[in-house]
């Protein structure tokens, strides 16, 4: 059996203003009809899946429950942090949760704010993993890469894989642009998908001998949790004195043990509206419109009103995204949407 565990604390400023402080991008359904959390977790049932750990903050702990019960599934367990430290402690803190039953348990970690269609070919990749998982091998997913992306992972491969898992020589998290470009050229580096696979005691080892400082407080966060209406609420005096980090710098960077499953399917991290514009359905002139919006003469655009109230028309437009809400309406240039998190800033900033 493989237990999902389920990282649902980020805010992803760059989809603003549907995605809010309050309620973040993977509870809202940006592509299709399920939420992305949803999507992530139907992504892991079937008959080899425990039920899943999610692992959030206090305030999304009732629409975590809620958008479960949409899609029938009952979580494992969900934990709450009392203020995000980042990937490491979050899955260092839902391995030793699962190691009080069983240290041999396999996780897969996996973020809620993804798009991957094709849940039969993740799941064979996922399968395909486990081998390398039974030796001890810390396993991610590596896309092939489209362009110099800053934001992701690098895995570079120690030889071609036929689809199984091979060695990885080397992890680079968020590269330069510089380095981006030579990796992308170089060939043999694939992008991490953000999801990874390993044994509960293997992970814990590894945190032991390259992030052990971390050990400490989030190990006396999970054994002073409370137990709250179904919640596990984690100690916050010591989860306080954890380090913010990544798990990619803490633990995979330093790591080497690690192998890597190319995976081929469509992936995306949706990290703005490009992308989902990318994604979703549009017409014959790349437009996509949602809700009451409608396009008259426009071309690769994206037209979306989230409020019934709201009617939103584009008149010859071409590159550009609109979205509007009760109270705030975007209007940028496609090239400019990974920009979107200024606004929130500059927002900030005004208030
Ligand atoms: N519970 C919890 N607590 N979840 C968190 C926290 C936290 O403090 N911080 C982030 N998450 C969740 C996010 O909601 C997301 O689902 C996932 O963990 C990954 O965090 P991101 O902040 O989105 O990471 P990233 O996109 O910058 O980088 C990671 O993903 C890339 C692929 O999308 C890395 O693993 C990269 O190497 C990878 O390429
Ligand atoms: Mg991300």
């Amino acid at each position: 059996m493989i237990t999902p565990v389920i990282l649902c604390g980020g805010s992803g400023t760059r989809l603003w203003p549907l995605s809010r402080k309050s309620y973040p991008k993977q509870f809202v359904p940006l592509v299709g009809e399920n939420t992305l959390f949803q999507g992530s977790a139907l992504r892991m049932q079937g008959a080899d899946f425990a039920a899943p750990v999610v692992i959030t903050n206090s305030d999304f702990r009732f629409i975590v429950v809620e958008q479960l019960q949409e899609v029938g599934i009952d979580p494992g367990a969900i934990l709450i942090e009392p203020e995000g430290r980042n990937t490491a402690p979050a899955v260092l803190s839902a391995a030793l949760h699962l190691q009080k039953e069983d240290p041999e348990a396999i996780m897969l970690v996996a973020p809620s704010d993804h798009v991957v269609p094709d849940v039969a070919a993740f799941q064979a990749a996922v399968e395909r993993g486990l081998e390398a998982v039974e030796q001890g091998q810390l396993v991610t997913f590596g896309i092939a890469p489209t362009r110099p992306e800053t934001g992701y992972g690098y895995l570079e491969l120690s030889e071609a894989s036929d689809g199984g898992p091979v060695a990885l020589r080397r992890f680079v998290e968020k590269p330069d642009a510089v380095r981006a470009e030579e990796m992308l050229a170089a060939g043999d580096f694939l992008w991490n998908a953000g999801i990874f696979l390993f044994k509960v005691k293997d992970i814990v080892a590894a945190f032991e001998a390259y992030a052990a400082e971390l050990m400490a407080p989030v190990a006396a966060a999970v054994d002073g949790a409370e137990s709250d209406l179904g919640f596990c609420r984690l100690a916050p005096e010591p989860w306080a004195k954890a380090d913010d980090i990544s798990i990619d710098y803490a633990v995979m960077e330093r790591a080497s043990n690690l192998s890597v499953v190319p995976f081929t399917g469509a992936w995306s991290d949706l990290g703005g509206w490009d992308a989902v514009w990318r994604e979703g359905e549009r017409d014959a002139r790349g437009v996509m419109t949602s809700g009451d919006a409608t396009s008259i003469d426009c071309s690769n655009s994206m037209l979306r009103s989230e409020n019934d109230a709201v009617e939103v028309v584009g008149i010859g437009l071409d590159n550009v995204i609109t979205v509007a809400m009760n109270d705030a309406v975007l209007v940028a240039s496609m090239d400019r949407a990974q920009d979107v998190k200024k606004a929130v800033d500059a927002l900030k900033a005004n208030k």
